[in-house]
């Protein structure tokens, strides 16, 4: 048995306070760390939050992961990147799907120290929960796969302003400035509470989701004219990417023959979220379903892919190899604060 069952567990009772938060309003603060530019700038890198040795590592379960669908697919012959030898991307990148966000190297990244470390950092709380959210492939060569345009967007509601989410990226591939990776409108999250006023009778982009909010060709006017600049984020294998949801943002396909991977990583304080949540989301886990960036579970994906209008033939609900978590992964998953029922 694998250490992802869902035998009960004692409940634990919350003992952190979350007074010490770092505060992302763009005011001056002097931590002496990547928290002054994530409050400064709306975004920030973490420098090696994962050893290069184990980054590398990860980067090579991505692309055997990729060819373990024996769809033809082979690192090693750019020729193979085609749709019909990949399992099915979507066209910025992401893994939606056969329980691709609790494969084992998935869920050993989100608990790699220097990971959870840096927001608990951010929190203030060691007590977090961390999303079940994808993982991401931008191929070079990528002829027949669809075009990854720019999609700039928040991903918050604009009715509730204020500093609310941060998300994460652990990149494994070298991201220099012509390769593909997240490129990000720097001090926008300061500035976006008077966009939302000012733009209020600007028509949205249809969203999914109330928490997206995509940004209008007046939008983009917007943030040139306040001398905003967008700013493609470079890093190296096993750095850790983080940004607060406010800030205006995308990613970009490679120009090079560098492939880029990334795995997703947001957490919050489980003191943030509601029973409910906690409940959902252990339901999600239980199922090996993806969520998105939101750790309470907000919206919950499928395991169930879909290739040109028909079930994928390499469909599949559980991962190819379950994660095995430790005490601290463990709770991350929220599953150990779900108070025991009266
Ligand atoms: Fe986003």
């Amino acid at each position: 048995m694998s250490a992802t069952t869902t035998q009960t567990a004692p409940s634990i009772t919350l003992t952190s306070k979350a007074g010490g938060r770092a505060a992302i309003d763009g005011k001056p603060t002097n931590y002496g760390d990547f928290r002054d530019d994530l409050n400064r700038d709306g975004y920030a890198v973490i420098k090696g939050a994962v050893p290069r040795e184990r980054a590398n590592a990860y980067s090579d379960a991505f692309y055997s992961y990729l060819e373990g669908f024996g769809l033809g697919y082979d690192r090693n012959d750019p020729s193979t990147v085609r749709r019909a030898k990949l399992p099915v991307i979507n066209e910025k990148g992401m893994i939606l799907n056969y329980g691709a966000p609790h494969e084992k190297w998935v869920w050993d990244i989100r608990g790699e120290p220097g990971v959870v470390d840096a927001f608990a950092k951010v929190y203030d709380d060691e007590d977090l929960i961390v999303s079940f959210d994808v993982v991401n492939v931008g191929f070079a060569n990528r002829e027949d796969l669809p075009e990854n345009k720019p999609w700039p967007h928040q991903d918050q509601d604009p009715a509730k302003p204020g500093f609310r989410c941060l998300q994460g990226l652990v990149n494994l591939n070298p991201s220099g400035p012509n390769d593909g990776g997240l490129i990000v409108c720097k001090g926008g999250h300061i500035h976006s509470e008077q966009f939302h006023k000012d733009m209020a009778d600007e028509p949205r982009i249809p969203a999914w989701t109330p928490e997206w909010y995509g940004f209008t060709e007046n939008g983009m006017q917007w943030l040139k004219d306040r001398g905003l600049e967008w700013v493609k984020v470079c890093a190296d294998p096993g750095d850790l990417i983080v940004w607060d949801s406010r800030i205006p943002h995308y990613n970009v396909p490679t120009q090079t023959k560098q492939d880029r991977f990334a795995v997703y990583t947001c957490f919050m304080p489980v003191a943030d979220v509601t029973q409910e949540d906690l409940i959902r989301k252990r339901d999600a886990f239980e199922r090996r379903l993806g969520t998105t960036h939101w750790p309470n579970a907000r919206h919950v994906g499928s395991n169930a892919a879909v290739r040109d209008g028909k079930p994928c033939p390499v469909s599949r609900e559980r991962p190819v190899q379950d994660p095995v978590l430790n005490e601290r992964t463990y709770k991350l998953t929220g599953i150990p604060y779900i108070k025991a029922e009266a």
